[in-house]
């Protein structure tokens, strides 16, 4: 009988994906809540042929040049910002990721916190907690309109159509800005292509769905935040790196723009003391876009075949790098 292959996972994920995994190879986990630190990822990587991996796992260049086995790195996420594909590629190494399982999982979070700023739920709910609740009052808490504002989608990808088709229920103009124009989806998703500027000027929401790449990197920083209503909610779902942190305070701050909803930040974990997290007109959630049960049980599973078809030299569901196949 030949000896299972060695594979690593970097957290606990569902189980659902541990036991497609365990079925064909032995899985050394890592336990941890917290992410393993690099020195102790070069321990859970040590020998193993391919890693199941999270997305503050950083797999650089030199990670993989210390573990030259490795066949593939299955991310347990559709980003994959985590990981050098160019080093990877150039080592043969197949990198994979999860997409479409959490497109509406992803997207109905970024219409909630697009809802729950617009509504002002968060505050509305501390108001009461903070026993501010004496009276109706005609001018409490008073919010903006969903129905029929225009919503901005920065980044038309999978995940922004899905946004668009909820955001027609609510009989909202969309707006999209994308690298390239799909006429299909113009017509498809009823949306109107335009510049950033214009997104951004005539939004009421403007809601970031991009990857995080040396593109969009600060793609929102202070002029793009200028640009913006002064009513205008900024939304994002995406990378805490697609905006600048400083930029978004200050214009949270002074009033350029009237709030945010985020569920992802830079830095990321947000420190609980950190100005963002105490302003009333911002959302801060700790990156859990993807957390139904139904979506991340699927990501555990598609990250788990991923892995280890590479393994039996089959084609994956979703990788990055196909041509690390055919080499
Ligand atoms: C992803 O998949 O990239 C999300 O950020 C986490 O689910």
């Amino acid at each position: 009988m030949t000896a299972k292959p060695l594979v690593a996972v970097t957290r606990d994920i569902p189980d659902a994906g541990l036991d497609i995994l365990r079925a064909s190879c032995e899985v050394r986990l890592w336990p941890e809540e917290m992410p393993p630190t690099p020195e102790e990822l070069d321990g859970v990587l040590d020998g193993v042929v391919g890693a199941l991996t999270l997305l503050d796992d950083k797999i650089t260049a030199a990670v993989l040049d210390r573990h030259p086995q490795i066949r593939v790195v299955s991310n347990y996420a559709v980003g994959y910002d985590n990981i050098d594909v160019e080093a990877a590629t150039a080592r043969g190494v197949a990198v994979c990721n999860t997409p479409d399982v959490l497109n509406a999982a992803t997207a109905e979070f970024s219409f909630a916190l697009l809802m729950a700023a617009a509504r002002r739920i968060v505050e509305a709910s501390n108001y009461v907690k903070d026993g501010k609740w004496h009276t109706w009052g005609p001018r409490v808490l008073l919010g903006q309109n969903v129905v029929g504002a225009t919503l901005g989608i920065v980044g038309f990808g999978r995940i922004g159509k899905e946004l668009a088709r909820m955001a027609s229920g609510f009989n909202m103009r969309i707006l999209a800005h994308a690298r390239t124009v799909d006429p299909d989806a113009e017509r498809e998703y009823g949306v109107t292509y335009v510049s950033l500027d214009e997104l951004l000027a005539e939004s009421d929401f403007v809601s970031l769905n991009v990857a995080l790449t040396d593109e969009t990197y600060h793609l929102i920083g202070a002029r793009e935040l200028a640009l913006m209503k002064p009513t205008g909610i900024l939304i994002n779902a995406a990378r805490g790196r697609v905006v600048d942190t400083d930029a978004l305070l200050a214009a949270l701050q002074d009033g350029t723009i009237l709030a945010a909803g985020l569920d992802v930040s830079d830095p990321e974990p947000l420190p609980a003391d950190h100005p963002l997290a105490h302003l009333p007109n911002c959302i801060v959630a700790p990156h859990i876009a993807s957390a139904t049960v139904e979506a991340r049980t699927k990501m555990a599973t598609m990250a788990a075949r991923n892995l280890v078809a590479v393994l039996n030299g089959e084609r994956p569901e979703s990788i990055i790098n196909p041509d690390v196949l055919d080499a």
